[in-house]
C-alpha cells in the first residue's frame, strides 16, 4: 500500500489531462491508468454513478466510495442531491496532492460548491490526514487507507461506488471476498455500481447475493453493472 505520508520519488505524480466531454481528468503513473474515462470523465461519473445508483432521487443518500481519487464521483453526487441530507463515506489510499485536486476541478460548474471549497481546504491544511466535512446538508468523510483493511459499516449505505482502477492493475478491490464485505455494507434495497461489467466481478456480486444486471455503458464502455441488495 502506498504510504500518503512519504510519496514515492521514483513515481511521477498524476498527470492532468483533458476528456471528450470538456472535463479533466488525470493519469496514475503508479498503475499505468487515468482516474477518469478519458471518453468523459464527468458523464462518467454522472451516468454510472450518481444516476446509475438512482442516488439523483434519493431522499436521503449515503454514498460508500471505493477510491475517492479526484473526488470527480464525489462533485457529480453533489450536483444533484442539494436540498437533501448526502452521507458520503469514501477511502482512498493513496491521495493526490492538493494542487491536483483543485486544478481537475476548474472547468467543473461544481469547484465553487461550499462543500468541494471546504474540502480542498481542508486537504491541503491536513497533510495526509484523513478529511471530515460537516457543510449544510453534506457530510463527508474521506479515510486515507487501504480500504481492504477497513471496518466498512453494515447496512449502511444506499449506494456503493466500487471506483478502483481496472481488475487486472486493483485485483484486491474486485475480489469476492472483498465484494461480499461491499454487499453487507449496503442496506435492503441500496444499489452497487461499477464501470466494469467482467464476468468475475458480475460472478462475485452474484455469489454475493446481490441481483446484477448489465446496463449500457456510456460512450466507449459497452457495459457497466449494477446490482441491487434485495430487500428483506
Ligand atoms: C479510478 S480512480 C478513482 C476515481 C475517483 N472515484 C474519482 O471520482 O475521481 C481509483 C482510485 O482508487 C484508489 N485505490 C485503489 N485501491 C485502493 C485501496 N485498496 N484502498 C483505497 N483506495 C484505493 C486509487 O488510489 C485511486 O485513487
Amino acid at each position: 500500500m502506498p504510504d500518503p505520508e512519504m510519496p514515492d520519488p521514483e513515481i511521477a505524480a498524476p498527470e492532468v489531462q483533458p476528456t471528450a466531454d470538456g472535463s479533466l481528468t488525470a493519469r496514475s503513473a503508479r498503475y499505468g491508468q487515468s482516474y477518469g474515462s478519458r471518453f468523459g470523465a464527468a458523464s462518467q461519473a454522472r451516468q454510472v454513478f450518481v444516476e446509475g445508483s438512482g442516488t439523483h432521487l434519493h431522499p436521503a443518500p449515503r454514498i460508500l466510495e471505493v477510491g475517492f481519487g479526484l473526488g470527480q464521483n464525489f462533485r457529480a453526487t453533489l450536483a444533484v442531491t442539494a436540498g437533501r441530507p448526502l452521507h458520503y463515506l469514501a477511502y482512498e489510499f493513496d491521495p493526490v496532492p492538493a494542487t491536483l485536486l483543485r486544478d481537475v476541478a476548474t472547468s467543473d460548474p461544481l469547484a465553487t460548491h461550499p462543500a468541494w471549497a471546504a474540502l480542498l481546504e481542508a486537504w491541503s491544511e491536513n497533510r495526509g490526514q484523513p478529511v471530515q466535512l460537516e457543510q449544510p446538508g453534506v457530510y463527508a468523510d474521506i479515510r486515507l487507507e487501504d480500504v481492504t483493511l477497513a471496518a466498512l459499516p453494515r447496512s449502511w449505505a444506499s449506494a456503493v461506488y466500487l471506483d478502483g482502477f481496472s481488475p487486472d492493475v486493483n485485483p484486491e478491490v474486485w475480489s469476492p471476498e472483498f465484494l461480499g464485505r461491499l454487499a453487507d455494507a449496503l442496506q435492503a434495497g441500496g444499489v452497487f455500481v461499477t464501470y466494469s461489467a467482467a464476468g468475475h466481478v458480475r460472478r462475485g456480486l452474484q455469489a454475493a447475493g446481490l441481483s446484477v444486471e448489465r446496463r449500457p455503458g456510456p460512450l466507449g464502455k459497452r457495459e457497466v453493472l449494477r446490482a441491487v441488495k434485495r430487500l428483506l
